[in-house]
């Protein structure tokens, strides 16, 4: 997408029947444009992400099902509100919040790193983000700076979760099966060592991720970045080598201990295991009262800001994960089958184990983009031909989301 909105064959100027205006852009990902815009019924500004049809590779409707189920039965702290989702000429519109800076942009206005107490209160909030999107059943499969923004005005200091053009059902009654040589999904420098070698993704490889995350906003870099290679699978090799020679105390040095343990603890996850997400944030609030921050919004970029009365943030811990749920369901039915269930999860742990003895899955990717997701639509493909048949679901025409 290169022209402006209201060109001819560009962008529309307006979506939904004339209730929202474009104006100027805010973002661009690899298939996708986000434009800042107005609502005209109550004249507050909104966000208005745009996917050109003629692309091919869509996902904006199944990101718009993502966003209502969020919001069901209330919307949490972290994800944007979806305000209209539907078409305008040969583009699919989604309207949601309009919502601030994302990390990488803060890191560039940073100088290149953040301090370790704006990383610990990223991580904090970022598994809080995760463990939501996870208890309703999905897994993001791209989890990267540019895929979390900051909030605006009382919600300044409040991490969002956006993006979820990669993001899969992993559980519906149960959990999805464990499969290699799947392709990865996702952006390689962030990405697990699991999904690096094709492995189906699972809530612990967005987990992970969150490390990668952490470790190169404190460092500035990470070993693995820039390596190149004459194919996407020669690319992606070297960069899984190489996460896999690092010792983590190289990659963690300096940084509070909590850095290096949570990604060896995320790394050792099995695939259908229900993550201890209390354990985890447990880690990262040991090293608060270690290094600080005493407040929740002391990110670097906002330290010196005269911030107006913030929202309070919302922590919930009652979250249950779908596999919880339905093991209690199950249980209370038929004892037998909470016992087979329990069985058959252990056993999943146990499998998962041997994964790094599984050949490297080659892609069946062209591209030979970093971001693998969107460049190529073999990964979603994938997961469409493997979709459970309500995973994807059709185009929902003129979908009112609030
Ligand atoms: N609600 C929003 N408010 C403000 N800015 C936003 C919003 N949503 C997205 N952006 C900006 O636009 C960028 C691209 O958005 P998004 O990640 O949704 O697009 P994409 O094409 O799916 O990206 P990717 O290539 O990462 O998959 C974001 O990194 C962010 O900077
Ligand atoms: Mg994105």
């Amino acid at each position: 997408m290169t022209s402006s909105p209201g060109d001819k064959g560009g962008p529309p100027s307006k979506v939904g029947a004339g209730r929202f205006s474009l104006q100027q852009r805010l973002g661009a990902g690899i298939f996708a444009e986000v434009y800042r815009g107005v609502d005209h019924s109550t004249g507050e500004a909104v966000a208005i992400k745009l996917e050109d049809q003629r692309d091919g590779d869509l996902q904006l409707d199944f990101e718009a099902v993502i966003l209502a189920d969020l919001a069901d039965p209330e919307r949490r702290h972290g994800f944007a509100q979806c305000f209209y989702s539907g078409e305008e000429g040969m583009y699919n519109c989604l309207v949601m919040d309009l919502l601030g800076m994302s990390l990488e942009d803060h890191l560039t206005n940073c100088g290149g790193t953040f301090n370790a107490t704006t990383s610990i209160l990223i991580a904090e909030q970022g598994i809080h983000r995760l463990r939501y999107l996870h208890s309703k059943g999905y897994i993001h499969r791209d989890v990267k700076p540019e895929n979390f923004v900051m909030g605006l005005g009382a919600k300044a200091h409040h991490l969002y979760l956006i993006d979820f053009g990669l993001s899969k059902r992993y559980f519906k009654d149960r959990h999805i099966p464990l499969k290699y040589n799947v392709g990865m999904v996702g952006t390689p420098r962030y990405a697990s060592l699991n999904a690096l070698r094709g492995t189906e993704q699972s809530r612990r490889d967005d987990l992970e991720s969150v490390g990668y995350l952490i470790i190169r906003f404190c460092v500035g870099t990470v070993p693995w970045s820039g390596l190149g290679g004459t194919t996407q699978d020669e690319k992606y090799r070297k960069i899984l080598n190489k996460k896999e020679a690092c010792p983590l105390g190289d990659l963690c040095k300096g940084l509070p201990s909590a850095f290096p343990k949570y990604v060896r603890k995320t790394r050792s996850l099995g695939f259908e295991e229900t993550p201890d997400y209390d354990f985890l944030l447990d880690m990262f609030a040991d090293a608060r009262s270690r290094h600080g921050p005493e407040q929740d919004h002391e990110f670097q970029w906002l330290v010196g800001v005269k911030l107006g009365q913030l929202d309070p943030m919302e922590l919930p811990e009652d979250l249950e994960q779908p596999d919880e749920a339905a093991a209690v369901e199950s249980s209370v039915s038929n004892p037998f089958f909470a016992l087979a269930a329990w069985f058959t999860n252990s056993c999943s742990s146990t499998a998962n184990r041997s994964t790094s003895e599984i050949a490297f899955a080659p892609s069946h990717r062209s591209s030979d983009t970093v971001h693998c997701g969107h460049a190529a639509s073999d990964a979603s493909q994938s997961d469409v031909d493997d979709a459970e048949p309500d995973e994807r679901m059709h185009r929902p025409h003129l979908m009112q989301c609030n």
